[in-house]
């Protein structure tokens, strides 16, 4: 089966298709599925040849690790030793999953390097969307699936953003619904000492707190900027992620907060950085959108990513999205806004 030329079926949620998907899971195709975080393009994680076409597929590439997705806990036995989970590691998983939480492990010998990128770990979830452990049980293996969308797109929160991008280049798409979360799962390693997040997300570290008592790391990866100033900077960039064709540039307002009856439009409309851009668009017939989500974090989560592929479907040139409080929830989504925006921000 040829990666770039496939005919890609439409599959919807029922029983018998479902079934159908997991048939092509099996002969090693590619199927592309919904989940509450978003859509994941899915193979047999332990059948290599299945697992590298993803990559081709994606065009991504393949020494960055793919995410094993399971639909019941006893599905853990061949993808990790379970003699050597610990009380921290059985209380996270019983609290956090089914969920948006990804947990890293020790690979066992089973789990080939093509699906972890060579390294000696595997990082493994189990999704609470129904139709995802529907289509995983049904397909009887563990599956391999990243983000559904071209590398360094926008993730697909859509199966219609999935065939935008994938058409053609896989064999199905389970047409399930809009994803509930809308950023990828939190990714959060408990390999080391003290479990740490390498990928912020919907469940936070505040949150796994909370809610088990466990203080998790943070990796300082995510903390820092590749440039402190948080100069705006030239987008395409290579720190540049989920990259819609608009220009993407963040505005923050964090230092007029305390400015009474001043509301972002208010802001917007003072600010002369804001109006040089504006200026300068309509001089070039540059089209700008300007994203607000008035500090809502769950609802910028839902919508972020469709947003900016919305934003390309309309022809719209430079997106001006307004910064998010970078905690909790917030410290998420703010990861994908500055990535989008190739650590482009401009201080209002
Ligand atoms: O929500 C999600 O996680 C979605 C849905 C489909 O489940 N999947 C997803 O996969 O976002 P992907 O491939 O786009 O992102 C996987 C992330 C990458 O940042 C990768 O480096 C990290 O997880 N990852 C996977 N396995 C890892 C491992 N063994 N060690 C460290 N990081 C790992
Ligand atoms: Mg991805």
């Amino acid at each position: 089966m040829n990666a770039l030329n496939r005919k890609t079926l439409r599959l919807s949620t029922s029983e018998e298709d479902i079934e159908k998907a997991g048939q092509i899971i099996r002969n090693g195709g590619l199927v592309a599925f919904p989940t509450e975080t978003v859509y994941g393009l899915g193979a047999d994680a332990l059948n290599e040849k299945a697992v590298k076409s993803i990559y081709q597929a994606k065009g991504r590439p393949s020494d960055n690790p793919m995410i094993v997705h399971i639909s019941d806990f006893s599905e853990l036995d061949e993808l990790i030793d379970a003699s050597k989970l610990t009380e921290i590691h059985k209380l996270l998983m019983d609290k956090f999953w089914p969920g948006p939480i990804t947990f890293v492990f020790k690979k066992s010998v089973k789990v080939p390097y093509t699906t972890t990128g060579g390294l000696e770990t595997v990082g493994i979830r189990m999704p609470s969307d129904i139709v995802a452990r529907k289509f995983i049980s049904s397909s009887g293996r563990p599956i391999a699936a990243p983000s559904a969308n071209i590398s360094g797109r926008p993730s697909p929160t859509t199966y219609k953003d999935v065939l935008e991008d994938m058409d053609g280049r896989i064999d199905a798409v389970i047409k399930g619904s809009c994803s509930d979360v809308g950023i990828e799962s939190t990714v959060l390693d408990l390999t080391g000492k003290i479990p740490s997040i390498l990928r912020p997300g919907y469940i936070t570290a505040e949150l796994i707190y909370e809610i088990t008592g466990i203080e998790v790391a943070v990796d300082p990866a995510l903390l820092g900027t590749p440039d402190a100033d948080f100069r705006p900077k030239a987008p395409g960039m290579k720190y540049k992620h989920y990259s819609p064709r608009a220009e993407v540039i963040i505005v923050d307002s964090s230092s007029l907060e305390n400015e009474k009856n001043s509301n972002n439009e208010t802001k917007f409309s003072q600010s002369e950085s804001i109006k040089k851009i504006l200026e300068k668009a309509e001089r070039e017939g540059r089209v700008v959108e300007i994203v607000d989500y008035n500090g809502d974090s769950r609802k910028a989560a839902h919508e972020f990513f469709a947003r900016l592929r919305d934003c390309d479907r309309r022809g719209v040139d430079i997106i001006l999205v307004t910064a998010l409080d970078d905690k909790g929830l917030g410290f998420s989504v703010m990861n994908r806004m500055m990535k989008s925006a190739g650590y482009s921000v401009v201080h209002i």
